[in-house]
């Protein structure tokens, strides 16, 4: 039953990733083993960045409180995704609709993404369980494979991302990102998502 379940999010989710997307008639086995694979790989990814950024800012916060471990994801956050991005082949980042730093705002395809997550999430599904995939065409024709997967907002983010931060770490993060839009999130709010990109030989296919 939960297998069912998953199954059927997953399936709503590669639906909501066709209106941004390319779709094609063609659905053969071949083409569905490629998506499952391309998914695989790009959850694998989002686990490894994801579990790396914790263990990295509960350390830092542990060692220095919050206001040291501002440092682990201004700098340490790109060395740790540039290093799963070598890795893997492939391109990952976090975004969100409210950034702090305006390099990770999201772009078109994300927006919309991002969009229909708050959708569902509003029908009552839970930030932990949303993913979402496309094969998208560029206008040139190359394709690329695109994977969404919301970050939820726990307890220990607030210190950084609530709406009460500490003098001295409201006046570093003010400095440092003058167009803040993340703060004020409570538990379990969608923070933003993991976003992965794979260049794709082959034909758009867009589900689950
Ligand atoms: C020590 C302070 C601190 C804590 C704790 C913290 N963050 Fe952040 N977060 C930041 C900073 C600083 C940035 C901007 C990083 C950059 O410059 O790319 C950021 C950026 C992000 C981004 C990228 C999108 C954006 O807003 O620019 C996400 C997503 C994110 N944080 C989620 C979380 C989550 C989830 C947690 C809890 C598990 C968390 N953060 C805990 C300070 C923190």
């Amino acid at each position: 039953m939960k297998t069912l379940q998953i199954l059927a999010v997953l399936l709503l989710a590669g639906i909501a990733g066709c209106s941004s997307g390319e779709k094609d008639a063609a659905s053969t086995a071949d083409v569905r083993q490629g998506v499952d694979k391309n998914v695989d790989t790009c959850r694998a990814a989002t686990k490894k960045l994801g579990g790396s950024l914790k263990t990295a800012l509960q350390g830092a916060m542990k060692e220095s409180g919050p206001l040291g471990a501002v440092n682990v994801c201004f700098d340490e956050s790109e060395v740790i995704t540039d290093e799963i991005c070598d890795e893997e082949g492939l391109t990952i980042g976090r975004t969100s609709r409210r950034y702090r730093n305006r390099s990770n705002a999201p772009d078109e395809w994300e927006k919309a993404g991002l969009e229909a997550f708050d959708a569902r999430i509003k029908a009552g599904e839970k930030p932990a369980n949303l993913e979402m995939w496309a094969t998208v065409t560029s206008p040139g024709g190359a394709r690329t494979f695109r994977y969404l997967k919301a970050i939820p907002t726990a307890p220990m983010c607030l210190s950084c991302h609530g709406s009460e931060l500490a003098g001295d770490l409201d006046e570093k993060l003010a400095k440092l990102y003058p167009d803040d839009k993340a703060r004020g999130f409570v538990a379990g709010d969608m923070r933003g998502a993991f976003s992965v990109k794979l260049d794709l030989p082959g034909t758009a296919y867009n589900g689950g």
